[in-house]
């Protein structure tokens, strides 16, 4: 495994944690978060938005929120992810910096012009798919090629696992960041867990940062890495 691997009881104050820890020690006065999509990313930024709601050590006018990836459907169907991430997260703190969802209709040229005002991302956060996935990075796809400067591509799931058209940063684009946090949760995650460990070649393995940490649930995969 490339990164850190932290086993723990709780991933969504771990998750909480590392973003506070982040923030605190942040280069620039600004602080860039990208964030993604699925259950357990419902639950960090829950977590994230009780914890940092009016917190004195923690501004939120400061951070410009981006998206990793995205599914392409309407902003407010319930699979978007900007609308997990309203929900779960901007409509709880109040005013944010700014907030950039992807928009599967501007097209990724326009999302990449997003990320490329940014001088860099201070943290991504990913979750990983019993597929191996990472953001909408599905094994076998053509958005795994690296041969150019992409940041963000459109995407499908060649294997038909995963719904929706999507939209994705490129390990290139998720390389352009400080800091990416793994947050993983539940069984199912085992043999794509066991793949990452094991220098296996999935996507999330590929995943190159500044540093990289697996927030890792114990209860549920606590002996895959051992
Ligand atoms: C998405 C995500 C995706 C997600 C994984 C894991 O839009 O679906 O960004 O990459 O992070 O599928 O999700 P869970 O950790 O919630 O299972």
């Amino acid at each position: 495994m490339r990164g850190d691997l932290e086993l723990t009881d709780d991933v969504p104050g771990g998750f909480s944690d590392s973003v506070r820890r982040a923030f605190a020690e942040r280069p620039g006065e600004r602080f860039t978060l990208v964030l993604s999509g699925g259950p357990t990313a419902r639950r960090c930024y829950e977590r994230l938005a009780s914890d940092t709601a009016g917190a004195r050590d923690f501004d939120w006018r400061l951070v410009d929120v981006l998206m990793g990836d995205e599914r392409c459907v309407p902003a407010d169907d319930p699979d978007a992810n900007q609308r997990l991430v309203r929900e779960s997260l901007l409509d709880q703190v109040g005013d944010v910096g700014s907030f950039q969802p992807m928009d599967c209709g501007q097209g990724a040229p326009a999302y990449e012009e997003v990320v490329g005002a940014f001088p860099a991302l201070d943290m991504i956060h990913l979750g990983l798919g019993p597929d191996g996935h990472t953001a909408s990075l599905f094994p076998g796809s053509d958005a795994l090629e690296t041969s150019d400067q992409r940041l963000v591509v459109e995407s499908v799931d060649p294997n038909g696992r995963n719904p929706h058209r999507r939209m994705t940063l490129t390990l290139r684009g998720i390389g352009r960041a400080r800091l990416a946090v793994f947050t993983v949760v539940g069984g199912e995650k085992a043999d794509a867990l066991r793949a990452v460990c094991s220098g296996g070649d999935v996507p999330a393995a590929r995943v190159r940062a500044g540093s990289v940490r697996w927030l890792v649930d114990r209860k549920t995969l606590g002996n895959i890495c051992s």
